[in-house]
């Protein structure tokens, strides 16, 4: 690995965890249709002014690859996405042996012990999720490791893109990395999206987590990635509904109208929508949709609620329905409606692109622990902080403004 080279040329892996999904099928085919030329960069915030002045790695320097724990391969997930008219057939062929070559580097991962039931299972990622959490984390750094050195990288982002796990309750030993240690030493079976973290950051890697998992939110891994400076951020990333609610929500804030109500109604029918439909892994989600509205609205007794059902018939396409319940001057009574229809994957990959640059780029500079300008990525930041997205795309922009060259 060369530590001179200049800021464009050096070269960064990208490395995703739940490599054979839609979003890292629509992530790689995506930057090699960039790439080519084929693709506009659009929906992707680095690629406008004032973040195109930062010194950033350049789109044709990162590589992907990934783990993932089931066999499905990435021309089956590619044909899925273009049945769904999101990918297009042009793309696939033309991009053939950069996603042939993407891969080629991707590796089993590790099945969450709470994952039972997973089609098309990898029996090596059934063999790892066995295995005690230190093994595993010593088998993640090493493929990190490869990754690196077969590619000749400068630096490595680990990205989670997995399924929504389980959610957990709160665990004593996640409260400190002290306590957290003495439990993988015990061999404490540990929900895989904090392995793979701890995998990342113990070695020095940044670590996205774009899911609603628990990845590096608990104090023990916020702890273990200042000990080794190490940027990371998430959870879950904010592209669609909660999007819009977060701008949304400051307006009655600001204008004074009381919110009575705030319904809204999420049917997906991708494979993460299967997912949802089992209601362990949805409360992970319906925690994270929920929270930002209630303290953006600063009132305890508003009644919110969000749903999700699987309609598999949607496949990739989101529909959102939200109903806004309002009262204003003199008590008159009023209401906002809106449907968001969204292709989630298609929302979800120029993010994912952005997040890996400035991840790589808080590594170079220096920067440890949470990425707390990255907040608006994301529905419910680390970091913490308003979830008001104008004013946290504004100290985005001021981050940028920073760091950026005159
Ligand atoms: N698309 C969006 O707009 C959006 C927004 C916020 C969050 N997310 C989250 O991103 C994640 C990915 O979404 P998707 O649509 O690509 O889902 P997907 O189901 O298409 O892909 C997920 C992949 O993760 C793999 N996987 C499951 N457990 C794993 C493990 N332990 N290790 C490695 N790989 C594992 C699966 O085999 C699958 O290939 C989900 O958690 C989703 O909730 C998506």
């Amino acid at each position: 690995m060369s530590a001179a080279r200049t800021a464009a040329a050096r070269r960064v892996g990208v490395w995703l965890v739940g490599a054979r999904g839609s979003i890292s099928t629509c992530v790689a085919y995506g930057l090699a249709g960039l790439r080519a030329g084929l693709v506009e960069p659009l929906g992707m915030v680095t690629q406008t002014e004032p973040f195109t002045r930062l010194d950033l790695a350049s789109l044709d320097s990162l590589v992907v690859g990934g783990h993932d724990i089931c066999t499905r391969g990435l021309t089956q997930s590619a044909g899925e996405l273009v049945r769904n008219r999101i990918l297009s057939a042009e793309l696939v062929t033309s991009v053939a042996a950069e996603a042939a070559a993407f891969e080629s580097r991707i590796r089993p991962g590790i099945l969450d012990p709470d994952d039972v039931g997973v089609a098309d299972l990898h029996p090596e990622a059934a063999r790892l999720g066995s295995l005690a959490p230190r093994e595993q984390i010593a088998i993640l750094r090493a493929d990190f490791e490869q990754f690196a050195r077969d590619n000749e990288l400068d630096e490595v982002v680990v990205i989670n893109v997995a399924s929504t796990e389980a959610r957990r309750d709160p665990r004593p030993h996640w409260r400190s990395l002290e306590a957290l240690d003495a439990a993988l030493d015990a061999k404490s079976a540990e929900p895989a999206s904090l392995v793979y973290a701890y995998a990342a950051l113990s070695s020095g890697r940044p670590f996205v987590n774009f899911t609603p998992s628990l990845g590096a939110s608990t104090p023990a891994l916020r702890e273990l990635a200042r000990k080794h400076g190490a940027p990371h951020c998430g959870n879950d990333g904010k592209t669609g509904e909660t999007l819009v609610k977060t701008v949304l929500a400051p307006l009655f804030v600001a204008r004074r109208l009381r919110v009575l109500a705030w319904q809204g109604y999420n049917m997906l029918g991708n494979r993460d929508g299967e997912c949802l439909s089992d209601p362990l892994h949805r409360d992970a989600k319906l925690k994270s949709k929920d929270e930002a509205l209630r303290q953006l609205l600063g009132d305890p007794q508003v009644h919110t609620k969000v749903g999700i059902d699987f309609v598999p018939s949607l496949r990739d396409w989101k529909t959102a329905w939200d109903f806004i319940h309002f009262e204003g001057f003199l008590g008159a009574q009023m209401s906002l409606q809106f449907t968001w229809a969204g292709s989630d994957s298609a929302l979800a990959a120029p993010l994912v692109i952005d997040l890996a640059l400035l991840a790589d780029f808080a590594r170079q500079r220096g920067e440890a622990g949470e990425m707390q300008h990255t907040a608006s990525f994301f529905k419910a930041p680390i970091g913490g902080g308003t979830h008001d997205f104008h004013a946290q795309f504004q100290r985005l922009v001021e981050y940028a403004e920073k760091h950026a060259r005159r």
